[in-house]
């Protein structure tokens, strides 16, 4: 086989990248080493940024989205018992959509399947190689056959657990990372939502976050440690800690519910520097992860495949030198939502057993961003998405 694109991963980062590249008339060739079933039922964040919806809806994949996405104006913080908001529109003009990652991935699929392109799904022995060559090339098993694809390019969309970047020498790259030393247990409960827009509590037990998925379904975070055992938390003592932990003075309740699904999602900020190695690039979490408290995951692989849509539509315009471009324009708004989502992480999260000092400090900086305009711009600002540089 040969294509232009070769991409690994059918994330939001490959699949959007195979549909903008489509619109371009660059073509491409997707693996994925999972089935469809488990790409389109794994439950992941779910808030969109304004400039992610516009470009969803632009690109021609929005239509669902803009029916059943939740528009929301403003986000709520609470801490000593009382609920605070910040009016995300007020402040900034734009808004959020909260709309799961798993419904971008479903509506990206069937646009690439229905407009005749194809998905390898479930593939394995995947190997990348001559990617500091003009012709780098892409091996993996299929249905129990070996194929190569030769390609003028490699994405690695892959995920922080992928192939793309550990194919490239260590020597070629620096890592900067954190770790945290909490994580999140999520559930996703048949309950409607009571609260119109998310909750971010501070809490003397921990974080909690309230969000939601639709009418019917919200989606609830604990503040956990990183090897919390599931076994230990019963169906009751999750309602009662998320109770605990985001009820306020207000007299408001949360709604109970079947749970769903519940998993733990790690805490981690991590960054690889250049994003390309040769013609091997790197989109996604294939190349940083933020913690989910700013809910920025999602939102800067969007915004990576976009840049790199422009870079390869300018280089098979005849214009060689934009693929520099690629790395140091998507690094800038990357660390911008590193230092946000480490920032919103710090200011939400209990540090440790006894940290009373810590704790002194997040209060008085929840103050003053639900009290001083500027402050609550900032993060607002942040929240909703910088305009795409
Ligand atoms: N070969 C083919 N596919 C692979 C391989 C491999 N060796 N390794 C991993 N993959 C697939 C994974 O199964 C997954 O479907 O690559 C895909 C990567 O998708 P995501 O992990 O969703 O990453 P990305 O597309 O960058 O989207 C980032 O995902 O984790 C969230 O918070 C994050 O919202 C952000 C978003
Ligand atoms: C979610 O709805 O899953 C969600 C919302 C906001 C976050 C993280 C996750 O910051």
């Amino acid at each position: 086989m040969r294509t232009q694109v070769g991409i690994i991963g059918a994330g939001p980062a490959g699949l959007l990248l195979a549909h903008l590249l489509r619109r371009q008339g660059i073509e491409c060739v997707v693996i994925e080493n999972q089935t469809r079933q488990h790409v389109e039922e794994r439950v992941r964040a779910g808030v969109l940024e304004q400039g992610t919806v516009d470009l969803l809806a632009a690109s021609g994949v929005g239509e669902r989205l803009q029916r059943e996405g939740l528009v929301h104006h403003g986000i709520e913080l609470r801490f000593n018992g009382e609920s605070h908001r910040i009016a995300l529109t007020d402040l900034t003009g734009r808004s959020i959509t909260v709309y799961g990652q798993q419904e971008v991935v479903k509506d990206l699929i069937a646009a690439r399947l229905g407009g005749g392109g194809e998905i390898f799904f479930g593939v394995t022995d995947v190997a990348l190689a001559g990617l500091d060559t003009d012709a780098p090339s892409l091996k993996f098993t299929h249905e129990g056959r070996a194929h190569s694809v030769d390609c003028d390019f490699i994405a690695g969309c892959d995920g922080f657990h992928g192939v793309s970047r550990a194919s490239i020498p260590a020597r070629a790259l620096a890592e900067f990372s954190r770790s945290y030393p909490f994580a999140w247990l999520g559930i996703l409960a048949a309950a409607p939502p009571t609260s119109p827009e998310l909750i971010y509590a501070h809490h003397e037990h921990g974080f909690a976050l309230y969000s939601m998925r639709s009418p019917t379904i919200t989606r609830l975070y604990l503040q956990c440690s990183p090897d919390e055992d599931l076994s230990r938390w019963s169906e009751a003592r999750i309602w009662e800690e998320l109770h605990a932990r985001l009820e306020a003075s207000d007299g408001w309740r949360l709604a109970e519910g079947a749970i769903l699904q519940k998993g733990v999602t790690p805490m981690r900020s991590y960054v690889v520097e250049p994003m390309r190695f040769g013609r091997l690039f790197l989109a996604g979490d294939a190349a940083h992860i933020v913690p989910p408290t700013g809910a920025k995951g999602m939102n800067l692989a969007v915004n990576d495949v976009r840049v790199l849509t422009e870079v390869l539509a300018a280089f098979y315009a005849g214009r060689r030198a934009a693929l520099d471009d690629y790395s140091p324009r998507c690094l800038g708004r990357v660390w911008r939502a590193e230092h946000f989502s480490w920032w919103m992480t710090s200011m939400l999260h209990r540090a440790g057993a006894d940290d009373p000092f810590h704790e002194k400090l997040q209060l008085a900086q929840l103050k003053y961003v639900t009290s001083s305009k500027a402050a609550a711009t900032s993060l607002a600002e942040n929240y909703v998405g910088l305009p795409f540089g």
